[in-house]
């Protein structure tokens, strides 16, 4: 059996980032994310001068892919050759292709393997779009955290992050290959008239109630 894993779910800017990081410090548990995975496989797309919507070019350039899927702590990181990559995974390139790449069936399935063994050794706190659904399955802490449009699209500018979250999501949720939906057994959070605070404590006592 594995260590204990937590799964967060929700579309863009749905406040389960911040949500997910303060779940694993309150309960000691690494916190890892998968959206950043996926960015990076994008930005190192783009950077090769590959187009994301040649399905067949990006997947020859998985297998030499130079990309480290490591932690700093207890918060995961991914490399590029010796570099921690950071605000490349925000850039508008990066923001505008990834729905492309993570269709992707190959990539998705390089990525879910790498997240699996994350916790292979340690408890996680994973947060993403089919965590629930795809990567842990079996798990029974699953929360799909979501928020109204209008307080997502405002979360985001206050990010100071110009990104089309509404189409973003709609790529996310449209597409064959582990949408974005939330698992039958997966608890709904509704943050839009939470803080922070209240959405944390909520799951940090449901989980603690069951483990
Ligand atoms: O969480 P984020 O906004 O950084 O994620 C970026 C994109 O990556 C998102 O639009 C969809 C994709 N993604 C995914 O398909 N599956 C995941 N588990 C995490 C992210």
């Amino acid at each position: 059996m594995n260590p204990p894993a937590i799964a967060i779910d929700g579309p863009a800017a749905s406040g389960k980032s911040t949500v997910a990081k303060l779940i694993a410090k309150e309960l000691g548990y690494t916190f890892i994310n998968t959206g950043a995975m996926y960015r990076a496989v994008t930005w190192y797309t783009l950077k090769q001068g590959v187009n994301p919507a040649d399905t067949a070019a990006v997947v020859a350039l998985l297998p030499g892919i130079p990309l480290a899927f490591g932690k700093d702590g207890a918060v995961s990181t991914v490399m590029c050759e010796g570099r921690v990559l950071t605000d490349e995974l925000t850039e508008t390139a990066t923001n505008e292709n990834v729905s492309a790449i993570a269709a992707i069936p190959e990539v998705r399935a390089l990525l879910v393997e790498k997240q699996r063994e994350y916790n292979l050794a340690e408890p996680v706190v994973m947060e993403g779009r089919d965590i629930g659904t795809v990567v842990f399955p079996n798990t029974p802490f699953k929360y799909f955290v979501t928020a109204s449009e209008e307080v997502r699209a405002a979360r985001r500018a206050a990010q100071g992050l110009t990104d089309s979250i509404a189409e973003r999501d709609r790529k996310d949720s449209a597409r064959a290959c582990a949408p974005l939906t939330q698992a039958e057994d997966a608890q709904l959070v509704d943050t839009s008239d939470l803080s922070i605070e209240q959405v944390v404590a909520h799951i940090v006592a449901d989980i603690r109630s069951r483990i």
